[in-house]
This record gives C-alpha cells, structure tokens and sequence, in this order.
C-alpha cells in the first residue's frame, strides 16, 4: 500500500505521514470499500479521535448505517438500537460520543442520566420519530381508552414519556406479546406494526408514520433481483411494506440481517436497508457477494469523522432530556429492556 500527500506544506505532510503509519492497520480492515485515494482524508481525523477518545475518557456507539470508516476504525460498540440501548447501560466511560441519529443518543442519556451524551450533529433525525408528537399519543390514548400504547424507540423522549413501554425492530413482537393485552397501540411506524400484526393474534392499531429509507422498496425491486441473480438471499428489515416483507426470504433488525449473515453464509445476498450496512456486514464476510441496491438515510449520513472529531475537541452538541419527561420515557425503556427476547 502507497499513499502521497501532494502540495501540502512539510508540517502537514509530516503529520499526515505519521497518522498513516499510526492507521495502517485500520486501513487493512476497510480496503475492500475505501480505495487507496480516499484513505489520507480519513488517516488525520481516524488518528485524532483515537488520542481524544482515551483523553476524554469516551466511549464511541455507533449504529450499524455508520459508514465504514466510523463502524470498522473509531467505534468501541456497534450495533443496532436495541445493542447501543443495552450497551449504554454497561459502560464506565464518562463521555458517550453517538454515532447515529438523535432519538439514539437520547435513549442513551435516559439511559445514563449521570454521563455525558454527544452527538456529532444534533440535526441528525429520522422521519419516523418526526412523525408523531406527545399530543398526538394523548389524543391516541382519549380514543382508545384502557389500550396500552408500544412506541418503537424511533421517537422523541416526549413521546416516549406518554407510552407505556417502548420497543425496537429487533424485539417488537416479544413487547407487544409481553403486554398479555388484546390490543395495542404502536407508533409511529404503519409497516413495523402491520409486519408485527402478521405474526401475533394480537390485535393492533397503527400510527401511519414511514420510515424514508425503507418504504422505497417494492416487490417489483426484489422480483428482479432473483431475475438477475438466481438464488439470491433477500433479507427486509421490518421498517419496509408489508408486502416487500412477505416476498423477502428473512426479516429482522439490523443486527439480526448481520447475524443471518454469520450464520448462514449465503452465495449471495441483498440488504434491503440502509447502503452502508452492506459494506459493513460485506467486510466482515469476504466471501460472501453482496448485491447493492439500497437506499440511504440522509440523516445517519450527517455523522462524519470530521464533525465526530470536532465535537471530541469541543466537548459540543450534548443531549439533554427535560427531567420533568425524562423519568417517565426512562420508565419506558427499562420497561422494554425487561423483557425476554422471542
Ligand atoms: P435497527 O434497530 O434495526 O438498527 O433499526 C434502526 C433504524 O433506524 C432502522 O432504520
Ligand atoms: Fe429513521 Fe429510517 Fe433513517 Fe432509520 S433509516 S434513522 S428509521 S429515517
């Protein structure tokens, strides 16, 4: 491996030279997705967040749409939401820097109300949780008197103070089963509930919020991907429509799309999620071949090792949770974490 450091003056050349040599090995864990070229960008903030990490006594979560450079060379965790919430809990550290999107870092400071919460950009969102408000859950509850309300983590700390327990994709049957309740109320996304519904006699009334991301996918998309590939392995996350999950040969979390993958070791597979946990998973499993067609989330994508690096240096873009809301949306995710998985 060779790396240039063209027209910069000799202190930055001779600094950029050193973060090469100190990330030569991180460079060999991601050189199947990051050409050669690319690697001098990333070298400098790589070697920077690696010092301020052990100087602020911070641990870094990242989700598993972070892109390679952030998952596979500066994260401690990674994971899905129900991973990082878990992970949160166990950590010593006194910083918890979150690579993911905002309802993310929340749950981790309900979580940790004494440590330090970061996230690179605080505008980081997702369009699931923009899509319900508190007011909107105590009208929910006014029209069905008595049925408890599951709100998937995917929403604001408010909502989640005005829920009774709260669920990811990765355990939502085993919530609403744990309720022993006829029906429920999940919010705030329409296909997570309906994909839930198909596999519980549960009854369940459902928020019509989407998930940006994962409702562009069809049937027709997967139709002609066994065209084009035959014997390809499709795996939905419970995010997409109903009808993509019913012609998809698996469905889970992003964590459990992963672990498929480790188990099963398939020829070939396809990921209908977000694009960068095929070059994730994909490095992890060099033999298996991954077809692309994904979609990515413009909010996951606010996270960059720069601003990862600013906000070490800053200490910037803490979360906060009003206490007066954090008590009761707290009470909601231990709820959850509670519970036995399916
Ligand atoms: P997971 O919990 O499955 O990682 O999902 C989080 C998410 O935002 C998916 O779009
Ligand atoms: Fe939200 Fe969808 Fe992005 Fe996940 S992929 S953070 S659900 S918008």
């Amino acid at each position: 491996m060779s790396f240039q450091s063209v027209g910069l003056a000799a202190g930055s050349a001779s600094n950029l030279a050193a973060a090469l040599a100190r990330t030569t090995h991180l460079y060999e864990r991601v050189k199947t997705v990051i050409p050669p070229i690319e690697w001098p960008v990333f070298a400098t903030d790589i070697d920077a967040i690696l010092r301020l990490k052990r100087e602020r006594n911070a641990i870094l979560l990242a989700h598993n749409y972070q892109t390679p450079e952030i998952f596979h060379c500066v994260a401690d965790i990674v994971g899905d939401s129900l991973v990082l919430a878990r992970e949160a809990i166990r950590t010593d550290a006194a910083v918890i820097v979150l690579c993911g999107v905002h309802f993310m870092a929340e749950t981790a400071k309900l979580l940790n109300p004494e440590k330090m919460v970061l996230i690179p950009d605080l505008e980081a969102g997702c369009s699931l949780a923009a899509s319900i408000t508190a007011a909107d859950v105590r009208l929910l509850r006014e029209s069905y008197p008595g049925v408890p309300v599951v709100a998937y983590v995917n929403t604001s700390a408010e909502v989640k103070a005005e829920s009774d327990i709260c669920c990811t994709s990765g355990n939502a049957g085993a919530v609403v089963e744990s309720l022993g309740a006829p029906r429920v109320i999940m919010l705030p996304d329409e296909y997570l509930a309906r994909n839930v519904a198909a596999e519980t006699h549960v009854e369940i009334i459902a928020w019509r919020g989407h998930c940006e991301v994962h409702e562009r996918f069809t049937v027709a998309d997967i139709r002609a991907l066994r065209a084009e590939h035959p014997g390809i392995r499709v795996l939905a996350h419970p995010e997409c429509p109903p009808e993509v999950v019913a012609e998809a040969d698996y469905v889970g979390s992003t964590q459990r799309m992963s672990d498929y993958v480790a188990r099963l070791r398939p020829a070939s597979v396809v990921l209908l999620t977000e694009c960068s946990m095929s070059d994730n998973v994909s490095i992890q499993h060099p033999e298996v071949a991954f077809v692309r067609p994904c979609n990515l989330c413009p909010h996951m994508k606010r996270i960059t090792l720069a601003k990862i690096r600013t906000t070490l240096e800053t200490m910037r873009h803490e979360v906060t949770v009003d206490p007066a809301v954090a008590s009761r949306a707290r009470r909601a995710v231990e709820r959850m974490l509670a519970v036995k998985p399916q």
